[in-house]
């Protein structure tokens, strides 16, 4: 069976609890649940996996190539902050799509800049976890 990989950066286990204002009061499960359900109607299985670590995300991205159809990535904070995160999305060909949920270019300056869009295959921004959901189309229907 063909599969997605979701990954989620750091903080992003808080969803539902954190920020509520912000990111709203859906939690990682649900948004884990429905993309699952989602993507079982294409016939893909959607594997999960979150982490507060950077190492760890960077391990997930290299083990991804090959495996996987596409990666649909919230990488949290190190968007703004990781060359680590970004030569490990260079380093593979499996396509990854970044996904914020908050609109992060109405919020602080320090969150307008993405180290890691320029090598996505695209970034969706602000739409809430629908933006997960949105994603998964992008990569199935490609
Ligand atoms: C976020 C935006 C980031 O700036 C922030 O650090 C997050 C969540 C979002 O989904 O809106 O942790 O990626």
């Amino acid at each position: 069976m063909e599969r997605l990989l979701l990954l989620n950066g750091p903080n992003l286990n808080m969803l539902g609890k954190r920020e509520p204002g912000i990111y709203g009061v859906t939690s990682l499960q649900d948004i884990e649940r429905n993309l699952s359900k989602l993507t079982k109607t294409y016939n893909y299985q959607l594997d999960s996996f979150q982490s507060n670590h950077e190492g760890e995300l960077i391990d997930k991205i290299q083990e991804a190539d090959g495996s996987y159809q596409g990666i649909i990535f919230n990488p949290g904070a190190f968007t703004h902050t990781s060359v680590a995160i970004r030569d490990a999305i260079s380093s593979i060909t499996v396509p990854v799509i970044e996904v914020h949920i908050s609109n992060v270019h109405k919020r602080e300056s320090f969150r307008h800049t993405s180290l890691l869009a320029p090598v996505c295959k695209g970034q969706i921004v602000g739409l809430g976890p629908k933006g997960y959901q949105l994603a998964a189309i992008a990569l199935l229907e490609e």
